[in-house]
């Protein structure tokens, strides 16, 4: 197969943060420190590990392979790759669809948090008592207009970006915002654990507990593992079609997981012992950071204030890069179809806010009918359809794609050794991977 040139990432550095821009997001620092400590700590830590750097690399490596092979969106590699099955192709419009509703609800959270972020910078956040920050959330979450203003202005910020382009737009503004984004991590760590009484969160967090891993906990690990990891909607075959001809494929991939990982057990330090310490407990999604959070701000004294600035600013830069990503995905996609950037960025971007805003209606008394569009569209897109992608890729690149192919691909044309740990991800991708995901997927219809 040959490469035909379009524009695309201009280093390996670049690639990776603009990669790992899209793992990083809300679901590594709202989801997973959540989920790691309902589900055991350190013992869903061991699962979440396995299936993050065994099955989510994998993926990751996967479609850079597929999107570099080809230079081509999900909507058309795997039937350019396979021409005697066209039909393959509906596993990339599958993701694509995916990664539109993924887009919907991301950017209701996102423009809830854009509205903490604002509300945390003029003071209005201070001044709510500490037990009125339930019926703060939900009056704001419920209002009609409010969080849709705010969505909008969340996804014009990330239209902006996409419109720009790939190098001047996603691949710069990555560069300056991960590693921005780690400082600020890390200042909220350090103040954290450095709290009275931090260690019970650390505690919750890390400490083993077998007898919470039930089976609901893995099929959770291996969710959180897909949805961090931005694989399995076919986000990353179009990155992969970014990345440079000399990129070494799976070195970026690791490099983008160790990162994602490392970030969200981070989040974990950054979260928890403020929470225990403020002598608050940890509750779930939304609950966490636009109710509990903010009363610990709040107990923090004079430097709450800031903290609180810091960490939702924290929270919308995080999930502008990885919303960047989502909609870059669907852009290219029209783009491919011969639809100008520009323009298939704003037919994208005004078609998501429509279902986004009746994701965000469907929290008030405005909701059109008794369906909750954002708890469907979230089932629908945490629990089933990545798992269901994720089960189709990783067959096709280990059983329909020629090993050859894929060899010279991991390898830049011979350039790169091809040593063991080339052919164990091989490996993975044709044995482990699809196995798991499948006993992951019957367990989950099952059960
Ligand atoms: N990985 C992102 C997060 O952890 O928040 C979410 C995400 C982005 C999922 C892009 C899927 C995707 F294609």
């Amino acid at each position: 197969m040959t490469t035909n040139s379009k524009s695309g990432f201009n280093s390996s550095f670049g690639a990776i943060m603009a990669a790992a821009g899209s793992a990083v997001g809300l679901g590594n620092i709202w989801r997973f420190p959540y989920i790691c400590g309902k589900y055991g700590g350190g013992a869903f830590l061991l699962v979440y590990v396995f299936f993050v750097f065994f099955i989510g690399m994998v993926l990751m490596m996967s479609e850079f392979v597929i999107g570099r092979r080809t230079r081509m969106t999900p909507a058309t590699a795997y039937s350019a790759l396979r021409p005697q099955r066209p039909q393959w192709r509906w596993v990339g419009i599958l993701g694509l669809l995916t990664s539109f509703l993924i887009l919907a609800i991301y950017l209701v959270i996102s423009g809830w948090t854009l509205n903490y972020f604002w509300e945390s910078v003029t003071g209005t956040l201070a001044s709510v008592s500490n037990t009125g920050f339930e019926a703060h959330f939900n009056h704001f979450a419920s209002s009609p207009v409010r969080p849709i203003v705010f969505i909008a202005l969340f996804l014009a910020c990330t239209a902006l970006v996409v419109i720009a382009g790939v190098d001047k737009g996603i691949e710069r503004v990555s560069k300056l915002l991960m590693p921005f984004l780690v400082v600020l991590l890390v200042l909220l760590c350090i103040r954290s654990v450095t709290l009275e009484g931090a260690s019970a969160g650390i505690a919750y967090l890390f400490q083993p507990d077998f007898t919470k891993l039930t089976g609901e906990g893995i099929l959770a690990a291996l969710g959180q593992a897909l949805f961090s990891l931005s694989v399995g909607m076919g986000v990353m075959i179009v990155y992969g079609s970014y990345l440079p001809v000399d990129d070494n494929i799976l070195k970026s991939s690791m490099w983008i997981t160790v990162c994602d990982f490392f970030i969200a057990v981070l989040s974990g330090v950054a979260i928890f012992p403020a929470v225990f310490a403020c002598g608050q407990t940890p509750t779930e999604g939304p609950g966490l950071v636009y109710q509990v959070l903010p009363v610990v701000f709040n107990s923090l004294g004079g430097i709450g204030h800031i903290v609180s600035i810091v960490f939702f600013l924290l929270l919308t830069l995080a999930a502008l890069t990885s919303a960047i990503s989502l909609l870059e995905a669907l852009t290219a996609w029209l783009n491919e179809r011969g639809m100008k950037r520009v323009v298939s960025a704003l037919l994208i971007s005004l078609s998501v806010v429509v279902l986004a805003a009746l994701a965000s209606l469907s929290f008030g008394d405005g909701k059109l009918c008794d369906l909750h569009l954002f708890d469907f569209l979230d089932k629908l897109t945490g629990a089933y359809l990545p798992p269901i992608c994720a089960f189709l890729t990783i067959l096709f690149f280990g059983w329909f794609m020629k090993k050859e192919d894929i060899l010279d691909e991991l390898s830049n044309h011979g350039t790169l050794k091809v040593g063991y740990f080339k052919v164990f991800y091989y490996f993975l991708a044709r044995f482990v991977a699809p196995l798991a995901l499948l006993t992951v997927l019957v367990a989950g219809i099952v059960g």
